[in-house]
């Protein structure tokens, strides 16, 4: 659909996440595009996304972007979920008449960019990695490489929480990433948009000579240079943008961990009730 955009530069950008994970795409849009206003939709009443069957995960992001397109007239769509890209890109391109971009693209070249010796792998979530998306985007972008990948079952549920240290999650880090530091890596891609929140513990399992990269940056870069191509900018710079977060879940609980998360910029959410 990148072709054929007629929407209006002046609304906002719009984009979602099963949870809070997606809060990370959030920030880094937020410093890099500024002047543009972002609604952000968390469906925390339904995560985690991961364990759930793809066709399921599909239905839920499809009904998302209906409820960001139609409702709230976004003039872009950032699925901030790689369980979600995975699951739904090529349909949620299909059937929206804006522009959609997913976080595994902007992630593998991330990945590739942060990587010396060629070593590289990949965590995220148990859909995700049965996906098999991210062997078939590095199969398409880098047709020579290989990376290792491991589900990280779990620590979306920890984040989703408010915990990102600890314990618990070290003990989890250490069963689940002992793959990971056997395989000898230089970098490792968090594919999972939640998991730049268990950073230093991640860091602390794997060692410091791996550089841990999120999709984060590198997908707000793609937001702008797609944005840019388009002229999808808005046109009133400068200019201060809002933001505006919706939650299918307990608002109060979304300001008060999101708010922590993201930074001052949420300052508190909307209610949207999904249809199951
Ligand atoms: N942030 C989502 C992702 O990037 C987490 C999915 C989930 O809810 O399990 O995959």
């Amino acid at each position: 659909m990148h072709g054929t955009v007629s929407v209006d530069a002046r609304q906002p950008i719009g984009m979602f996440d099963s949870g809070f994970g997606g809060l990370t795409v959030a920030r880094a849009t937020i410093d890099l595009l500024p002047h543009e206003d972002l609604v952000y939709l968390g469906d925390t009443a339904r995560y985690p996304y991961g364990p759930r069957p793809q066709p399921q995960v599909r239905e839920y992001a499809l009904e998302i972007a209906d409820h960001l397109v139609v409702d709230r007239g976004v003039k872009m769509l950032v699925v901030a979920c790689n369980t979600a890209t995975a699951a739904a890109l090529p349909d949620l391109r299909a059937r929206f008449p804006v522009p959609v971009i997913g976080v595994i693209d902007p992630g593998i070249r991330a990945l590739l960019k942060a990587s010396t010796t060629g070593r590289i792998g990949v965590v995220g979530t148990i859909g995700t990695m049965a996906s098999r998306a991210y062997d078939k985007a590095l199969a398409e972008i880098e047709p020579t490489a290989e990376m290792m990948s491991c589900a990280c079952p779990g620590f979306v549920e920890f984040v989703e929480r408010g915990v990102t240290s600890g314990n618990e999650v070290r003990l989890l880090a250490d069963r689940l990433l002992a793959p990971v530091v056997n395989a000898g890596l230089d970098a490792l891609l968090l594919g999972c948009t939640h998991y730049p929140y268990l950073a230093r513990t991640i860091s602390d399992v794997v060692g410091r000579s791996v550089v841990l990269v999120s999709s984060a940056d590198e997908t707000a870069f793609a937001l702008a240079g797609l944005m840019s191509r388009l002229g999808l900018q808005h046109p009133d710079r400068p200019r201060v943008g809002r933001q505006m977060f919706i939650s299918s879940g307990d608002v109060a609980a979304f300001t008060d961990l999101g708010s922590r998360l993201l930074g001052p910029e949420l300052v508190g959410a909307e209610r949207w009730m999904p249809s199951q």
